[in-house]
């Protein structure tokens, strides 16, 4: 069974659906407002361990009642918490709306701003955590520090390392020569390579940069050329809040489960788009079942 440890954010969502968003100054109603389960950490988490990944999170989350909440859904979706530190913050949040399905973001840290290098230096040093995962995943909505700090760590314990530079901010160079994987959208990869030419990145990162495209798919170069795997063709868009996650959980339990690249690109698509046909950023995460049901799903796929 495919390892994976996620370090990352975990967060509640509260979600705003409306028509049109407002200009400043402006008040518009909304249609519906709910909270659900978010964070791109703990999205990633949820989306891994549905397929069946032994999954591990570790972050923080608050003392107060949304903490508890937080970690209670880790666990209901089998996700290891053990190692996820209360810290006297509040709790992260993001408030979302959403318009015909697509959505804007304000992400409020919160806890997972507290998150900090000597709280993951402690897991590494008392255990086997990272050691032992076949992957570990990182996003931006940890601290700077932390994320570096992890970069570096897994690259001198020789331990995979998915990037998924989500928001976008700028890395050091020398430091995403250590990353395994880096996953940023068409934006993120702009802000990480400013001016430079998108096949001229791939092609310095092969098998390595997966840019995600949205509804036109993902970009990777295989060693030899550029491939595009188009995304899943969806009849109705609920809610694209957490395909990004969906996609990454997906593509990682898929490689670390001894898929092909490019079948595992296509595995988190298909994960992704199954995923933007329900509300929320979790909940339409697929369990392996529910991906086995869909025409696009390849039989010859096995996972170790
Ligand atoms: O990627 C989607 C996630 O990003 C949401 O669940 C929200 O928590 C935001 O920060």
């Amino acid at each position: 069974m495919a390892k994976i440890t996620v370090v990352g954010s975990i967060s509640t969502d509260f979600v705003v659906e409306t028509d049109r968003r407002p200009l400043m100054g402006e008040t518009v109603e909304g249609k519906a407002f709910s909270t659900s389960f978010g964070g791109k950490g703990a999205n990633q988490a949820v989306a891994s361990a549905r397929l069946g990944a032994a999954t591990t999170m570790l972050g923080a989350v608050g003392v107060d009642s949304f903490g508890e909440e937080l970690l209670g859904n880790l666990e209901d979706n089998g996700i290891s918490v053990n190692n996820v530190e209360r810290v006297t913050h509040s709790s992260g949040s993001a408030f979302i709306t959403l318009v015909d399905g697509d959505n804007s973001i304000i992400y409020v840290p919160g806890a997972n701003g507290a998150y900090a290098p000597e709280m993951l230096e402690s897991v590494i040093e008392q255990g086997t955590i990272i050691q032992s995962s076949d992957l570990v995943m990182v996003q931006n909505e940890t601290p700077v520090e932390t994320v570096n700090f992890l970069i570096s760590k897994c690259s001198e314990l020789n331990v995979p390392l998915l990037l998924n530079p989500a928001p976008a901010r700028e890395i050091d160079r020398e430091l995403l020569e250590k990353v395994t994987f880096l996953t940023p959208n068409e934006t993120e990869c702009d802000v990480l390579f400013p001016g430079e030419d998108r096949s001229t990145l791939l092609e310095r990162y092969p098998n390595k940069l997966i840019v995600t495209l949205g509804s036109k798919g993902a970009v990777f170069h295989d060693g030899e050329r550029i491939q595009t795997v188009p995304s899943l063709t969806v009849d109705k868009v609920v809610d694209t809040t957490g395909a990004g996650d969906t996609f990454n959980g997906a593509f990682a339990f898929a490689h670390a489960s001894g898929l092909t690249m490019k079948d595992s690109i296509r595995f988190g698509n298909l994960a992704a788009g199954l995923s933007i046909q329900k509300p929320g950023a979790q909940t339409g995460a697929p369990t392996l079942e529910q991906m086995k049901e869909h025409e696009d799903f390849e039989k010859e796929w096995n996972f170790k």
